[in-house]
């Protein structure tokens, strides 16, 4: 696992685009992993700004989203759906029928999760995830307690979700208490992890999922399993790390970062 830490929170999320940019050039028909969030919208800004420019073409990628809510149909302007569609695919050259979410109005969860499942695995699994980190410590809405081999499944939400996400809805009270989520064992089988983290808001929850022990109690901590993961924060969200010097000189010194500098 690295830890990238940036000046701001504009470089933070600059850094992730230009990262999810070169591995879309290196592999056209990648199948990306692709988080919701105020954290995200940034970096979708920042994609679709390339796709502009003609620096990206996502016509032959595949995207799998981490969750949906439960209760919320595809047409839902609060619902995940919506939020990808408006913010990335109707802005670029994607294939809108190789854009997979969690389906949260299926009549059987279960059946539902299970299907979801087999279609990442049918497209040849997840090469590059993107993350956002809850303030519970959730990765997708793998809340605490969440096991660390977890599959796709419906799970209910914890109060500091709802705290967090509730001012998103035009009445809180709307917030669905429960949500599909791909599993913290479907995020660790991703290739690759990228998961971006800003603001003072993440900082206690970034140290305990960074330099605490791996604990399902954080499901973001789960991430020190993984074999290739960057977390990419900024000096606000990286205030309480302790070991903040060593990952600047990575970041500064190590080869693979070198074309980012
Ligand atoms: C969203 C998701 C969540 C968010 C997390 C951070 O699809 O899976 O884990 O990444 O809740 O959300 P923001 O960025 O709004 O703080």
């Amino acid at each position: 696992m690295e830890v990238i830490l940036r000046p701001s929170t504009e470089a933070a999320s600059e850094l992730t685009a230009k990262l999810i940019i070169d591995a879309v050039g290196d592999k056209p028909d990648i199948v990306l992993g692709l988080a919701t969030g105020r954290t995200m919208e940034s970096v979708y800004e920042k994609l679709v700004h390339a796709y502009d420019a003609g620096e990206l073409d996502l016509s032959q990628c595949t995207t799998f989203n981490l969750d949906e809510y439960i209760g919320l149909a595809a047409d839902n302007p609060q619902g995940y759906r919506m939020y990808m569609n408006t913010l990335l695919f109707n802005k670029t050259n994607i294939n809108l029928d190789n854009t997979h979410l969690p389906d949260g109005m299926a009549s059987n969860l279960k059946t539902e999760s299970e299907r979801y499942e087999a279609k990442i695995e049918s497209a040849g699994g997840i090469d590059l995830q993107l993350l956002g980190i809850g303030r519970s410590g959730h990765i997708g809405f793998n809340e605490p307690l969440s096991s660390l081999s977890s599959r796709t499944r419906e799970k209910a939400l914890t109060q500091a979700t709802i705290e967090q996400n509730s001012p998103l809805f035009d009445n809180p009270e709307d917030m669905p208490r429960r949500a599909l989520t791909m599993g913290i064992g479907t995020i660790l089988d991703a290739k690759r992890v990228l998961t971006l983290v800003t603001g003072t808001e993440k900082a206690e929850i970034l140290a305990k999922a960074v330099e605490g022990p791996i604990t399902a109690m954080v499901a973001a901590s789960a991430l020190q399993l993984h074999r290739s993961t960057a977390i990419i924060v900024d000096e606000l969200a990286a205030s309480e790390l302790e070991h903040k010097d060593y990952y600047r000189w990575i970041f500064d010194n190590e080869p693979e970062w070198e074309p980012y500098r």
